[in-house]
Formats: C-alpha cells, sequence, structure tokens
C-alpha cells in the first residue's frame, strides 16, 4: 500500500481540510502495515496556477508543514515534502500532457469554478492543472489517495491518463502506473461555510466567517460558531428531517465528525433542541479539538530551521521513491536519455 496525497499551501488550514481530509492522512500513517508508506505534500507548484503573491506562498508554504505536524503527520514515519524540491512531479507533468485528452480537461469542474467568467484570462497552468495532479500520485504508484469530495474528479482524471497511458505504451504484463483509488471518509467528505451551507468551507472565500481556522484562538472558534448562518426551526430528532436545510444539515454533520458519531446520534442528543443550545455545545467541542493542534503549530513556527530541514529530508526520500518510475515513462515514450 503506498498513500499519497497534497494540500495547496494557499491561506489556513481549515476544519474542512482538518476533517475531509487531513485527519485520514493521520489515520492512515497510525494504522500502516510493514512495508507500506505515506508521502504527504505540499501543493506549491500547484498553487502558482492562481495569481499569487511570492513571499506570501514562501511563508504559506511553511506555515503549511508546521500545521501538517501539528495535526499528527509525523516526519520520521511519513514523508513530507514540498513538490518545489522534487523536479519529477513537474517533468512527468509534461510527460502525462502527451496522454491527457483537451476534452477531459473541458470536463473539469474546478477549471470553470475558479477561472468564472474570465476564461481567457486564467493561467495555462489552472487548466493543466489536474495532470500536475496525476503526475503527483502516478510517480510514486500511489494506491491510495486520502482526498475529500471535491477532489475526486480530479483523482478520476488520473485514473484515465494511467489506464491511457498503460494501453498506448506499456504491456499488459508490465503497466507502467497503477491505478490510484481515491479513499473520502464517509462522515465529513464535504464540509460547508458556516455562511452558506450550499457552498464549500475554503480558503479562497472572502469571508473569514464562512470557516473554522485551525489557528483562530477559543474566542474566535465560539464566536463564528454563533454567528454560523441557520435557520429558525429546531433541530429534528432524526437525519431525514434535515432535508432542505443546508446548514442545519452541516453544522450537525460537523458535530458528528468531531465527535466521532453519526448524524442520527448527534440528533439523538440534541433533536427538539434550537440552536442557542446546539451552537455553544458545537463551538466547545471545536475548541477542545483544535486548541491542542493550534498550541503545537505555534511551537513549530518558531523553528525555522527545523521545519527547513523535515522538508529537505523528505523531498530527498520523495526523489529516491518518484526516480524509477520517472525512468521508466522516458523510456516507455521513446525518449533517449543516453
Ligand atoms: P486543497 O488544498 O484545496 O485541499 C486539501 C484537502 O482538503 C480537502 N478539502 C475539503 N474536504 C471537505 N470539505 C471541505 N470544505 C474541503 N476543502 C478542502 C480536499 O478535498 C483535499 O483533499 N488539488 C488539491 C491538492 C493536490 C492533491 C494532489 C490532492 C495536489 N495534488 C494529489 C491529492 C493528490 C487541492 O487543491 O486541495
Amino acid at each position: 500500500m503506498r498513500v499519497v496525497s497534497g494540500i495547496q499551501p494557499t491561506g489556513n488550514l481549515h476544519l474542512g481540510n482538518y476533517l475531509g481530509a487531513i485527519r485520514n492522512w493521520v489515520r492512515m500513517q497510525d494504522e500502516l502495515e510493514d512495508g507500506s508508506e505515506c508521502l504527504f505534500f505540499l501543493a506549491d507548484l500547484h498553487a502558482i496556477s492562481m495569481p499569487h503573491d511570492p513571499a506570501e506562498l514562501r511563508r504559506a508554504t511553511l506555515e503549511m508543514a508546521a500545521a501538517l505536524v501539528a495535526c499528527g503527520i509525523d516526519p520520521d514515519r511519513s514523508i513530507l515534502f514540498n513538490q518545489a524540491q522534487v523536479p519529477a512531479h513537474a517533468e512527468l507533468q509534461w510527460l502525462l500532457n502527451g496522454t491527457a485528452r483537451m476534452g477531459w480537461l473541458n470536463r473539469m469542474t474546478q477549471f470553470k469554478d475558479k477561472s468564472g467568467k474570465n476564461r481567457e484570462g486564467a493561467s495555462a497552468a489552472l487548466f493543466t492543472y489536474p495532470v500536475l495532479q496525476a503526475a503527483d500520485v502516478l510517480l510514486y504508484q500511489a494506491t491510495h489517495v486520502p482526498v475529500g469530495e471535491d477532489q475526486k474528479q480530479h483523482l478520476e482524471l488520473a485514473r484515465d491518463i494511467a489506464q491511457k497511458f498503460n494501453n498506448d505504451f506499456a504491456s499488459e504484463a508490465t503497466p507502467v502506473f497503477t491505478l490510484p483509488d481515491p479513499i473520502t471518509p464517509p462522515d465529513a467528505a464535504r464540509i460547508m461555510s458556516l455562511r452558506d451551507g450550499t457552498a464549500k468551507m475554503s480558503k479562497s472565500d472572502p469571508s473569514e466567517m464562512s470557516r473554522i481556522n485551525l489557528t483562530d484562538d477559543a474566542d474566535t472558534i465560539m464566536k463564528k460558531v454563533k454567528k454560523a448562518k441557520t435557520d429558525a426551526e429546531p433541530l429534528p430528532s432524526d437525519a431525514a428531517g434535515l432535508g432542505g436545510r443546508p446548514e442545519a444539515y452541516n453544522l450537525v454533520s460537523i458535530y458528528g465528525a468531531l465527535a466521532g458519531t453519526s448524524i442520527d446520534a448527534v440528533l439523538a442528543e440534541f433533536g427538539g433542541q434550537g440552536f442557542g443550545a446546539f451552537k455553544p455545545a458545537l463551538g466547545e467541542l471545536m475548541v477542545q479539538v483544535i486548541a491542542p493542534i493550534t498550541g503545537r503549530f505555534r511551537a513549530l513556527l518558531e523553528d525555522r530551521e527545523a521545519l527547513d530541514a523535515i522538508l529537505a529530508k523528505g523531498a530527498a526520500k520523495a526523489r529516491e521513491r518518484g526516480a524509477p518510475t520517472l525512468a521508466a515513462t522516458y523510456e516507455a515514450l521513446g525518449l533517449v536519455r543516453g
């Protein structure tokens, strides 16, 4: 088993990232059997697909590394690095651009969402972004890729690219690439904005009130939860009663994900009560989960050299792990390398 996943170092790590993906990274790391390995990386190359400030990217990359370690990623057990220190990601992307089809990329909803009305002004990197994401996982022969619901389409594309490449350039007995499986936690695949239960919680939402950052202190968390959008009805007694109530559904599912229980179990406790009672309980539970992470995060940020060393060590290992697949890809394509 080879587990591979990434996160963009833009903005803060928020509750959606944590419950939708990172918590699952930590679980997979902790339950890993002998002979298996996890690679987790900061997708800094993906971050340049949108307008960005170089100084801010540098800062955010180190901060996100600290945040991942604070969440429980152990750099001695997992390979933790940033893409920019492993040139094979960009190299393999170019090689896979020959296999990816324009039609496939045209169907990606993220490109449509992020380019908005300004398609002509979007960067070429934003369009070929999913090919780099495919390279990220195929380079390491990933078998399992823990992601939130919103990344599943990109993983499907990675599988399509791997399959077509294997068909076109490899024999059935010796495929170049492994087809990766996305792993999405059933309890928290999609955490929504606190201001709008139909939009996902996101680093790019201009409203700070829309998300809980893992660096928020207890007062900020309580305030954001108190101000979270809701309706006027009390909570129902089972999950079916949350139909058509996206904000209520979101808050109850966040509670369930944090407490490790089902929506029905949460409603067995809070059904019939109003948000005036539920919100403080939710806020307290969030603080309980987040406060220790924030404490570790702040301590880690103080030692810049240690963070640099973690990423350098991880990158050296990643370069080693990726080398055979990159060489096999050049070879399969008939590219002469001496
Ligand atoms: P990114 O940086 O947007 O998010 C990192 C992880 O967090 C998950 N996530 C969420 N899950 C539930 N609810 C939410 N509101 C929410 N917001 C984010 C994402 O699904 C993701 O798992 N393109 C990727 C990074 C990437 C990658 C990869 C992932 C680059 N290469 C290879 C996996 C494999 C991205 O921008 O994720």
